[in-house]
This record gives C-alpha cells, structure tokens and sequence, in this order.
C-alpha cells in the first residue's frame, strides 16, 4: 500500500537525515519505526504527508508511492484524498475549540450523514468524548485529549493512520488503552505505520517492524523474529541489561531515557 523506496531528506542545506530510506506498509499492516531519538521517525512520516515543507525539509532523492501513486510534493488536501491521515507528535488540537469542534474540523471533506455517523461511532467509543463534547478541549485530561487527536484524524476515514509516538508522556494504563485502539482499528482494516520510541509497545502491537538509527534502517523483520532477536531484546527492550545500550551498531552501555526499559 505504502512503498518508500531510497528516501534522502534534507533540512535547509543541511547533510540529509534520511539517508536512503525504503519500508514498505502493506495493506491491513501495522508496521512500527523504532529507533531512538532524532533517528530521524518524525521525518519519514512528514516525508510521506508532504509536512516536511513546512519545515524547509526536502526529499533529495528517492520517492513514496501510495497505492502506486507517487506522493513527493504533495501535501494537504491532496494527502487526504489520497486516504492518509496522520497524528502527530504530542497533542496537536484546537485547545480552545470544543470536542466536537475539533472531531467536525477531522472530517471536512465528510458529508453531513457521514460526520453524524462518525460523532455517533466516536462517542460511544471514547465516552468522555461524547460526556464533554461541548466543552473546550483543554478540560480533557491528557487521556482524552490524546484520544481526541486520533478521533480527529479518523474523522478523515482514512486508509492509512500515520501515528507518531502516540505513548509518549503517557501511564501504562494510558498506554494498554492505547494499544487496544490500534488493535481495534488495524482489526477494522485500518492500515497503521506507527514511529515509536517505545519499542515493546511497538513490537506488541505490529506485523513487522523497521529498526532506524542516524536516519538509515539498521534492520527490518517480521515482528516475532525481531521480538526473539537478543541485540533487540538487550539495546531496544532492556532484556538482561539494567541500561540499554545506545545504538545496534553501537552496543557500549549507555544511559537511555527511563521509558525505553519500560
Ligand atoms: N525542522 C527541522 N529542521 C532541521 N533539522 C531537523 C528538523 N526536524 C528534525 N531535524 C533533525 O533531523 C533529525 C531527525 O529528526 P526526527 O525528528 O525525524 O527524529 P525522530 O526519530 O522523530 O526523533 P524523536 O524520537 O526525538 O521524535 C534530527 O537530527 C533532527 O535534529
Ligand atoms: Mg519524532
């Protein structure tokens, strides 16, 4: 469904921070991106919805193909037609819009049956969404709001759900919800590519899964073998090691961030 083959990107004039990308999404797929931070996730994923201008970021080379359809330089509008829909990092609402607001500006392109039909499903499914819909979203907790971001995002109906790091910041409680979510949706035949630092999350919740470092994948593989795999298990999961190690190909011990071991 999603094919990136040989992606350079570039910041301003910047060295690339993609350096000959390619991953595959195939269709009703969940594929994590793991890596550590600046491995360059967030980039891969504005690469693919054209967010990457605002950034004066820029593919050098390489392309992205949705469904055969070649995507570099398209953006917005464009994007969700295409049926690719995209959460970004951290909780990006209209804080001072209402819910449902926020839900109707996730589905602006809907009709008026298809957008009621929608607030019904998303209300049911995230009560307090629906307890607080006229409220401003900043009286969500963080729970709710994250959930409202991904709730805007399917209000597109899209094909393709671009997720970044949606556990960052979150409790392990916050973060099983999560997971059941994905899984409902991937089940519902949604396509999922989700970049992650959280790595057991990731390796729970996908098929496959791509290990980037330094802009590059390091190494790639069905989500089970990578889940057996003991560098995996010691640099990514915190298996047998009371820190992490920094890199794959990097293996010294180093002090990683507390919600990688997590
Ligand atoms: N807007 C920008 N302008 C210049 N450089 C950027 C920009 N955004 C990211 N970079 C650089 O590109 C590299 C990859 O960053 P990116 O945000 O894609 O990594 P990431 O894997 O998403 O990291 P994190 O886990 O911290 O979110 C980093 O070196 C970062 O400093
Ligand atoms: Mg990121």
């Amino acid at each position: 469904m999603l094919e990136l083959n040989n992606l350079e990107v570039a910041y301003h004039s910047a060295a690339p921070v993609l350096r000959g990308l390619s991953l595959r999404v195939p269709l009703g797929a969940v594929v994590a991106l793991i890596g550590p931070n600046g491995a360059g996730k967030t980039t891969v994923l504005r690469a693919i919805t054209g967010l990457l201008k605002l950034q004066r970021g820029r593919a050098t080379k390489g392309e992205v193909l949705f469904n055969g359809q070649a995507l570099l330089g398209k953006h917005g509008e464009d994007i969700v037609r295409a049926g690719i829909a995209q959460v970004l990092e951290g909780r990006r609402i209209f804080m001072n819009l209402s819910v449902e607001e926020n839900l109707r500006a996730g589905g602006y392109r809907s009709t008026g049956p298809e957008v009621s039909a929608d607030l019904d499903r998303f209300y049911t499914r995230f009560p307090a969404l629906g307890a607080h819909r006229k409220q401003p979203a900043a009286r969500l907790s963080g729970a709710e709001q994250q959930m409202l971001t991904i709730a805007r995002a399917l209000m597109a109906r899209p094909k393709l759900l671009l997720l970044d790091e949606p556990s960052l910041g979150h409790s392990p409680k916050v973060i099983a919800l999560l997971e059941e979510l994905i899984r409902e949706l991937n089940g519902e035949g949604l396509s999922i590519l989700l970049a992650e630092q959280n790595a057991a999350m990731a390796l729970d919740l996908s098929h496959h899964a791509y290990v980037m470092e330094h802009g590059k994948v390091v190494l790639d593989g069905s989500t089970a073998i990578l889940r057996a795999d003991r560098t995996i298990q010691a640099c990514y999961l915190g298996v047998g090691q009371r820190e992490a190690p920094h890199s794959l190909r990097d293996a010294r011990l180093y002090p990683r961030k507390k919600r990688w071991l997590s």
